[in-house]
């Protein structure tokens, strides 16, 4: 029999990765007021790099959430839950969030790599690089990386505001994303 509420992996999965990008988008707004690198100033060297690493760590998790939703897919809610305009526009809604954050964090990645600061693993390893610094591409994908950033905020605002609505209407469909 299928499970009701999603996979125990998705859940996991799915709040590691809300907290990870509300934690990237208040941090960047941050990070990106602090100095920028000189001999004497080197403050955004760890938040730049701590940045990077979740962004990258995030596309790893997406894609296991992403295996783990289709090899162990939820039961569809029923109609009373989501009628079916409804549960259309939620799948489009979840493609679109999905799509973006591979967008924003492919775009953060070639941004960064057309400068001259290599990014370290989780401090353990240089990534090698791909390209040459350049700054015309830095510029051309720091605005993808920003503009898409803030497309993704709009969804995420829609889909937690769809979220809140669920909840008023106390039907089960937060519950599927909380079965433990
Ligand atoms: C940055 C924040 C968030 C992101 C990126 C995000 C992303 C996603 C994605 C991609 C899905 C689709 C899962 C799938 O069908 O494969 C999903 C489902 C869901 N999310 Fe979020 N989410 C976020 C925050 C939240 C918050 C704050 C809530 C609740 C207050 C929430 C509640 C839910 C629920 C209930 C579902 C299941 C909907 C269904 O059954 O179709 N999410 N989320
Ligand atoms: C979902 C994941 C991510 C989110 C939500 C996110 C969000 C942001 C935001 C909001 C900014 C500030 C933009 C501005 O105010 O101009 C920023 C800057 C930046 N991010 Fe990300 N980011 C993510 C992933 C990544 C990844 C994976 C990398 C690189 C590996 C990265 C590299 C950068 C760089 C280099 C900047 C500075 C861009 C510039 O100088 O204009 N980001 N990010």
């Amino acid at each position: 029999m299928q499970r009701q509420g999603f996979n125990r992996a998705v859940v996991v999965l799915h709040w590691l990765l809300a907290v990870s990008i509300f934690f990237l988008f208040i941090s960047s707004w941050w990070m990106m007021g602090l100095p920028l690198p000189s001999e004497e100033l080197q403050f955004r060297a760890f938040p730049f790099q701590l940045h990077k690493n979740i962004g990258l760590t995030l596309v790893v998790l997406l894609i296991v959430m992403l295996y783990m939703r289709f090899k162990y897919p939820p039961a569809p809610p029923s109609a009373q839950d989501m009628t079916p305009w409804m549960h259309k526009s939620a799948i489009l809604a979840h493609i679109a969030i999905y799509g973006l954050i591979f967008f924003v964090c492919i775009s953060g990645y070639l941004s960064s790599a057309h400068t001259k600061w290599d990014t370290v693993v989780w401090w353990s390893f240089t990534l090698p690089r791909i390209a040459e610094a350049n700054e015309d591409m830095n510029e051309f994908w720091g605005e993808l990386h920003t503009y898409s950033a803030w497309i993704l905020l709009a969804l995420v605002a829609v889909h937690v505001s769809g979220a809140i609505y669920h909840s008023y209407r106390n039907d089960g469909i937060i519950r599927r994303m909380m079965r433990w």
